[in-house]
């Protein structure tokens, strides 16, 4: 087992510079986070006709706490009430919704239909009444929602067993799932079914409310698989044009039936090879046969390196759309998390992370800048930024500076500490009990069938029967 030195033991800037130079981590940071006028990280973002009060956006953060038709329950409003409260001005899709109950990622996500859309304008209205009560004018807040179809990971039904809807045969992916035979590859009429639905899903929250959806592309979900798609057969795989084909129906779609809802995109920029635990426990490449691994979008074909080219191609296309708002974001939680959400205790049944973990982040933020600074046209949110603890008010000072992004996503930080944001644009000295540690019981919580949250600092969480469940699962060998 690698261990890595605690984030919360760096406690000065010197301390943290020498680790980052000792494990030869490329990032940078402010030493003097500003407040007030002057704050970097408080300064408003003009977006079309929209003006965005500062720099900090909510990243989803699914709570697998909705009910069985995929509406909200007391914790999904609790959540995004809690999203609205604490000052960042854009709310980058809130959670992943899905389209219709079979294409949710678990049993308890949350769906969007007819029945369930007057459930969503009230979650939306709740997150927008906690940010005028404490925050002030909502003028300045942007609202949008992901939609979600999970393809390969569809676990719909009660129980949770997979019913994956997936583009193609995967040799390390489905043996994973248990998948045998082709049937659980959707045809072309299937996918246009999925456009349909994704379409009716955005009309609907456009009605409920949302400034904008996010067509997600991410994560090893449907729109992320289309990009890897590269020996699907038709119209929807092989030529990158077919496979960003799904796209650019949906988004043909909703202009057409929802004019007037803007569009954004969290889109996995690059990805790995599927991972394993090696014999010690720490992750590992599963072995690929054959030269190169085609199925990372992003990859360079040695399945641990990155090629923006097809990236790059992508944010062309959405230029040429007219979808200004990007959200970036790396690999798949399922098969390589540490290059998604960089930890250090990884959720159980895992792997440990085969990195410093600070060298996944800075992964994230140095792929994002690097696209930013090559097609500057676009807006920018990035992710990762959680694992940076203490020092995460800094290096987001630092990149929105110097304009490496646009906005710094939160994901989750925002479950164990909701308030950084206002005490970082107010001045307050950061409460370190509440920083999230990356401890991932909001991850190892859901694989095992309870909801999530930050059962670590929320001291609502400490004191719900799953607390103890969840302790019981983490001590367990
Ligand atoms: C509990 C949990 C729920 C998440 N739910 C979503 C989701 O619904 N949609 C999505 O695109 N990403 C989701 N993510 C990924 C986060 O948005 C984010 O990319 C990741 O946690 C890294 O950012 P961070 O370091 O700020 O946490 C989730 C992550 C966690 C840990």
């Amino acid at each position: 087992m690698r261990e890595f030195r605690r984030v919360a033991q760096l406690r000065t800037a010197s301390a943290f510079r020498n680790h980052l130079s000792t494990s030869r981590v490329p990032l940078e940071f402010d030493e003097d986070v500003k407040s007030g006028p002057d704050s970097p990280l408080g300064q408003p973002y003009v977006l079309g006709d929209w003006t965005i009060g500062n720099r900090f956006a909510v990243l989803p953060m699914e709570g697998w706490d909705g009910d069985v038709e995929g509406r909200p329950t007391d914790l999904t409003k609790r959540r995004w009430q809690r999203f609205g409260l604490r000052g960042a001005k854009l709310v980058f899709g809130g959670e992943a919704v899905a389209p219709r109950v079979d294409c949710r990622a678990n049993p308890r996500g949350l769906v969007l239909t007819e029945e369930t859309r007057d459930d969503m304008a009230e979650l939306l209205a709740l997150l927008l009444r906690a940010h005028e009560e404490h925050v002030g004018s909502t003028d300045d807040l942007v609202v949008g929602l992901q939609i979600s179809h999970a393809g390969r990971y569809c676990r719909p039904s009660p129980g949770g067993r997979p019913e994956p809807k997936m583009l193609y045969r995967h040799p390390i992916l489905d043996e994973r799932l248990s998948i045998g035979s082709d049937e659980a590859v959707i045809t072309d009429e299937q996918v246009e079914q999925a456009i349909e639905d994704c379409v009716r899903a955005a009309v609907l929250a456009q009605q409920a409310g949302f400034k904008f959806v996010d067509v997600k592309h991410c994560h090893g979900y449907l729109g992320h698989e289309f990009l890897s798609a590269v020996d699907r057969p038709g119209r929807y795989g092989g030529s990158f044009d077919n496979r960003t084909r799904f796209l650019r129906e949906v988004v043909a779609g909703i202009r057409s039936e929802a004019p007037g809802l803007e569009i954004g995109v969290r889109v996995s920029v690059f990805d790995f090879i599927p991972f394993q635990a090696g014999i010690d426990g720490v992750g590992e490449p599963v072995p690929f046969p054959g030269d190169t691994y085609p199925y990372a979008f992003g990859g360079d074909g040695s399945g641990t390196g990155i090629d923006l080219t097809e990236p790059l191609a992508f944010l062309d296309m959405l230029i040429g759309l007219g979808i200004h708002l990007v959200c970036i974001t790396g690999g798949c939680g399922y098969y390589n998390y540490h290059i998604m959400r960089p930890c250090i205790i990884p959720a159980k049944g895992t792997y440990q992370p085969p990195e410093e973990p600070l060298l996944s982040v800075a992964r994230l933020i140095g792929v994002t800048a690097e696209l930013k600074r090559l097609r500057p046209q676009l807006t920018y949110v990035s992710s990762g930024f959680s694992y940076l603890q203490e020092w995460l008010p800094n290096v987001a000072q630092y990149v929105v500076r110097t304009g490496q992004t646009d906005f710094v996503g939160i994901g989750r930080m925002v479950l164990s500490y909701p308030e950084i944001v206002a005490d970082v644009l107010n001045g307050r000295p950061l409460q370190r009990n509440k920083i999230c540690r990356g401890c991932s019981r909001c991850t190892t919580a859901p694989r095992n069938g309870l909801v999530s949250g930050c059962y670590l600092t929320d001291e609502f969480y400490r004191h719900r029967p799953e607390y103890e469940q969840l302790e019981r699962i983490i001590r367990e060998q």
